[in-house]
C-alpha cells in the first residue's frame, strides 16, 4: 500500500532516503499528499459532476427543498476529524522518535557561527564544513551558536533544529545509507546565510574510526595548511581573487597600505595608514574590530581567537601572503 511502500510514488520529489528517520516521515507526507489529492478530486469532481447534473433545463424547472441531511453531514464532519486525529498521532510519534537519542548515541559537538559550522568530537578531533559519521550508528548532535540563531537541516536526513546562542539543542538520527550528503542553514542569519554549509559524509565504521584519529593536516605545507583553513572557514567573506565579498579579497593584500579609518585600536578615532603585515593579518583575524579597513568600517566578522590554531593561524598568512 502506498502508505507502507518505502519506495513510494512521492519519492521522485524528495531527497534520497538516508536516515532512519525519513522513510517515517516520507509514508506522512505521502499520506497527507495522497488523502489530499483524494479529497480534492472528491470534492471538485462532485462540485463538476452535481453542476451538470442538476443544471436546469427549462425554464419550468424549480429548485429542489433541501433543508438538510444528518448522515451526510455527520460523516463530512466526522471522517475528516479521524483523518486529523491520525495524522495528529502519526506526526506526534516520529517527533517523540525524533527528540529521544538512544543512550549509546555517539555524540558529536556541533557549532554554528556566521558563516561557518564547526564540528568537534571527544577525540579531539575538529573539522569544518564537513563532518563525518559512521554508517548505521545512532549519532547524537549537540549544538550551539557562537552568534546569532541559525538552524541545521539536513533533507536527505529529514532532520532539522535551530541552533541558538546561550544554550544546547539536539538532534539524533542513524545514518542508513554511504554518501555524501548537502547540510543548509535554513534560519536566516545575516549576509553569509546561503553560503552557510556544511557536508555531512557516512562511511564505513572502521574507515571512520581511522579519520577519527588521522591528522587533518599531515604532510602539508604551511600553505596548504592554509588553503584548507580557507575553503574551510574564510570563503563565505573573502574570495581568493583581488576581488571584494563581504571583507576583502585576499590576493595581493599582503604588503598594502591600509587606511584605517575604525576600530578600538585607533588613537582618537584619527584615521591612519598600515602595512598589512603578519601582525596586522594575526589582529585582524583574532581581533578583527582591532582596525578596520576604509570600505569595510560595517563589515561583521566575528573573531577567531580560540578557533584555529596556531597551526592554523600561520598557515592561512603564509596563504595569504602567497596569493600575488
Ligand atoms: Cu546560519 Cu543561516
Amino acid at each position: 500500500m502506498f502508505w507502507v511502500n518505502k519506495a513510494h510514488a512521492s519519492s521522485s520529489i524528495m531527497p534520497p532516503q538516508a536516515s532512519n528517520f525519513a522513510g517515517p516521515v516520507d509514508s506522512l507526507y505521502d499520506f497527507l499528499y495522497w488523502s489530499s489529492l483524494i479529497s480534492c478530486i472528491l470534492v471538485i469532481g462532485g462540485l463538476v459532476f452535481f453542476a451538470f447534473k442538476y443544471k436546469r433545463k427549462t425554464a419550468n424547472d424549480s429548485t429542489a427543498y433541501i433543508s438538510h441531511n444528518a448522515t451526510l453531514e455527520f460523516l463530512w464532519s466526522f471522517i475528516p476529524f479521524v483523518i486529523f486525529l491520525a495524522v495528529f498521532a502519526w506526526g506526534w510519534k516520529i517527533f517523540y522518535d525524533m527528540k529521544r537519542a538512544p543512550k549509546n548515541a555517539f555524540e558529536i559537538h556541533v557549532v554554528g557561527q556566521k558563516w561557518y559550522w564547526d564540528f568537534k568530537y571527544k577525540s579531539g578531533k575538529k573539522t569544518t564544513g564537513t563532518f563525518k559519521v559512521p554508517y548505521n550508528k545512532p549519532i547524537k548532535l549537540i549544538m550551539t551558536s557562537r552568534d546569532v540563531l541559525h538552524s541545521f537541516y539536513v533533507p536527505a536526513f529529514r532532520i532539522k533544529q535551530d541552533v541558538i546562542p546561550g544554550r544546547y539543542t539536539t538532534l539524533w538520527f542513524t545514518a542508513t545509507k554511504l554518501g555524501t550528503y548537502q547540510m543548509f542553514c535554513t534560519e536566516y542569519c545575516g549576509s553569509g546565510h546561503s553560503a552557510m554549509l556544511a557536508k555531512v559524509e557516512v562511511v564505513p565504521e572502521a574507515e571512520f574510526e581511522e579519520w577519527l584519529s588521522d591528522d587533518p593536516y599531515k604532510g602539508l605545507s604551511m600553505a596548504e595548511v592554509g588553503q584548507k583553513v580557507f575553503t574551510q572557514r574564510c570563503i563565505a567573506c573573502h574570495n581568493n581573487t583581488a576581488e571584494k565579498k563581504i571583507g576583502p579579497g585576499f590576493k595581493g593584500l599582503y604588503g598594502k597600505e591600509r587606511l584605517i579609518v575604525a576600530g578600538t585600536t585607533l588613537k582618537d578615532g584619527k584615521p591612519m595608514t598600515v602595512k598589512a603585515d603578519d601582525n596586522y593579518l594575526r589582529e585582524s583575524i583574532l581581533n578583527p574590530n582591532a582596525k578596520k579597513a576604509k570600505g569595510y568600517e560595517n563589515a561583521v566578522m566575528t573573531s577567531f581567537q580560540g578557533q584555529l590554531s596556531d597551526n592554523e593561524l600561520d598557515g592561512i598568512i603564509e596563504y595569504i601572503k602567497q596569493l600575488k
